[in-house]
Parts: structure tokens; sequence; C-alpha cells
């Protein structure tokens, strides 16, 4: 990492006004951008507008469009609910804690020589509120969880560049599906004729 001193956002529209600055560069520093996300300390007046949940799957809501750069969103997860194993589309994927606790697995990719091979995990790890996490497609694949049956969970995702569909994974075979990503809400806004049977991951 450099040596520019970190600017801590006060706000949320001060997060996001930084990540505009970065993203503006042709190249980006991940532990730049990591650093910034997590130094965000979350304060639920400043995103609760955003936060839209469902009830039977974990919604996706977009804050902010990073002009053309990034899409800035908060994924909200019920009690239980899960994401399938996935990858990124060749994009950054940042993940930070709003709320509650994530769990998040790593696997490795499946290999391509070997058919109806299980996924092997690399890792889990729980994060916590304001801790973030990074992976991109040579990281490996993965499935967040919101394990708690008691709590929900709020996170704020940074994508780039932007993507609209990804892969999900069978633990159990490798094999992969093709999924077109949907918002549950935009800008604070319910999206029309978008339904809950989409089957969007990352
Ligand atoms: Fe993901």
């Amino acid at each position: 990492m450099n040596q520019t001193q970190l600017q801590v956002p006060e706000t949320l529209s001060d997060l996001i006004k930084q990540l505009h600055e970065i993203f503006a560069n042709d190249k980006i520093s991940v532990d730049e951008v990591h650093a910034l996300m997590e130094s965000y300390k979350s304060n639920p007046a400043e995103w609760t507008k955003f936060a839209k949940f469902d009830k039977y799957r974990y919604t996706r809501n977009l804050v902010d469009e990073g002009n053309g750069k990034f899409n800035l969103m908060i994924l909200c997860w019920g009690e239980g609910h899960g994401s399938s194993i996935h990858d990124h589309s060749n994009s950054h994927c940042f993940l930070k804690l709003l709320q509650g606790q994530l769990k998040e697995t790593l696997f490795n990719w499946p290999d391509v020589k070997l058919k109806n091979q299980e996924l092997t995990k690399q890792w889990e790890k729980t994060f916590h509120e304001n801790q973030c996490t990074y992976i991109n497609d040579t990281i490996g694949l993965h499935r967040v969880e919101n394990v708690s049956h008691t709590e929900s969970a709020i996170s704020l995702h940074l994508y780039s560049p932007p993507f609209v569909s990804c892969h999900t994974y069978d633990e159990r075979t490798g094999h992969k599906n093709q999924v077109k990503m949907t918002f549950w809400t935009k800008f604070g806004e319910r999206t029309p004729f978008e339904t809950s049977t989409s089957k969007e991951n990352n």
C-alpha cells in the first residue's frame, strides 16, 4: 500500500464521493478501496432508505452507479438467507458489513478435467459489523450466508466493473449455470416488473 493518508469518510455520502475519486483513475489499489470501505463507520440513518428486505430471499438494492465504473449496492439478508456458490465475472468485489454478521465460505474453482467433482473449501470466515472482505475470480468462488436465525444482516457491496450476470456452481458436482442479476430496489425505489423469482447471486 502506498503512503497516502486514508481520509476516513464521515458519512455514506463522503464514502461514495471518495469512491468516485478513486475509480476515476484507470488503475485502482485494492488495498486502498478495502481500507476505505472498512473505515466507514456504519450509521443506519444514512443507509436505511436503501435497506429493503424480502421475506423469501436476500435482496440487492442499488445505491450508486459509480459513474459507470462501479456499482455500489446494499444487500439485505433475512435470517438464514444465503447465496449460491458463485463467481464474479472478472470484477472486483468488496463486501462490507453494515449490520449483523455474514459467513463467507471460499471454494476452489472446479477442475475442468474432472467431471462431477465436489467443490473443495479453502476456508470459512465470519465478518462482523464494519469489517470488509474482498474477492475476485483469481482468488476463487464463494458463498455468503447469514447463518443467524434471530438477526438479519445488511452489507454494502462494490463491484467494478459493473456486471449483470455471473455463474453459480453446484457444490456437489461443480456444474455451473449462468444467472442474470436484478435489483430489488434502485435508489430506494422498488424496481418495477422484477420479481423475487430471479436467481441473482453475488
Ligand atoms: Fe460474491
